[in-house]
């Protein structure tokens, strides 16, 4: 299946985990592919590597998307990779672990500025490429489950991700009459570095799996399969839309 030949495709945070996967799987259904990061190592030169080998055209653009012009910057030098830019997925994400009254001002910054402020003005950038050029867009932003669910001691990260929700609405109604269609999705649990510390912890890890119907984490296979089929012309009537991916964590209850 070649749903993306042809089409360029900007993945936010894809050195890693979902990211990684979202790019990989673009990269099988023939999609030249922008990679970002903060930095260049070892394992991104393996990742271009490995997307090459599809084929196709890849480009690693350096850029640190919490910070506004860096994310306008990114969203340039991608749109001049390959001349043109089809597809954006805002994957790039962090989250830390506090209670409430000891955040502090760096943390709740660094989380707000890269789950919602680099989304806010990344997408902006976009929206002005396809408007000036006239042409149809897609956006994805990699929300969470935790911008519909709580997430006690992660409330900054709960802050980002509703507010991620709002603004891919209020983008939705907006940016139709452009042609820009506007998704997010929202995983529950699922087995990448974000999670190293909890996943090495067999206590957490089986409260955890008891919240889950499935009674397992998501592979981050799983998310870029539904990332691409938002992407992809099967959703073309698709704008506005949370979808969520975590095992029934979600909408979970249970009468012992
Ligand atoms: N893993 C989960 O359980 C889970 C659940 C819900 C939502 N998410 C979301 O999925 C997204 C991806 O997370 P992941 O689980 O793959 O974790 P991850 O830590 O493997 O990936 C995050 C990626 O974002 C990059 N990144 C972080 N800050 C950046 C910045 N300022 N500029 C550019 N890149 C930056 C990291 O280098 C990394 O490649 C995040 O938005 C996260 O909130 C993950």
């Amino acid at each position: 299946m070649e749903r993306f030949k042809d089409k360029n495709i900007l993945v936010t945070g894809s050195t890693s985990g979902i990211g990684q996967a979202c790019a990989e799987r673009f990269a099988k259904e023939g999609a030249n592919i922008i990679l970002n990061g903060r930095h260049f190592a070892d394992d991104e030169k393996q990742l271009i590597k490995t997307i090459e080998a599809y084929g196709n055209k890849v480009k690693f653009v350096q850029g640190d998307v919490s910070k506004g012009m860096d994310s306008v910057g990114i969203l340039q030098q991608a749109i001049d990779a390959f001349g043109s830019l089809d597809i954006l997925v805002n994957n790039a994400g962090v989250e830390r672990n506090a209670n409430f009254w000891e955040v502090t001002e760096e943390d709740y910054d660094l989380v707000m500025h890269t789950n919602l402020k680099g989304v806010f003005f990344g997408t902006q950038t976009f929206v002005k490429y396809c408007r000036k050029e006239n042409r149809p867009g897609v956006v994805i932003n990699m929300s969470s489950v935790h911008e519909e669910i709580i997430f006690p001691h992660f409330s900054a990260y709960c802050a980002s991700k509703g507010g991620l929700k709002m603004l891919m609405r209020n983008l939705a109604t907006e940016l139709a009459p452009l042609n820009i269609r506007i998704n997010n999705v929202a995983p529950g649990a699922i087995a990448t570095p974000i999670n190293q510390k909890m996943m090495a912890d067999k206590d957490k890890m089986k409260g955890l799996l008891e919240n889950i119907p499935m009674k397992r984490m998501g592979t981050p296979e799983e998310v870029a399969g539904l990332v691409a089929f938002l992407a992809s012309d099967d959703a073309s009537y698709v704008t506005g839309s949370t979808y969520f991916i975590d095992g029934g964590l979600t909408y979970h209850y249970e009468e012992q």
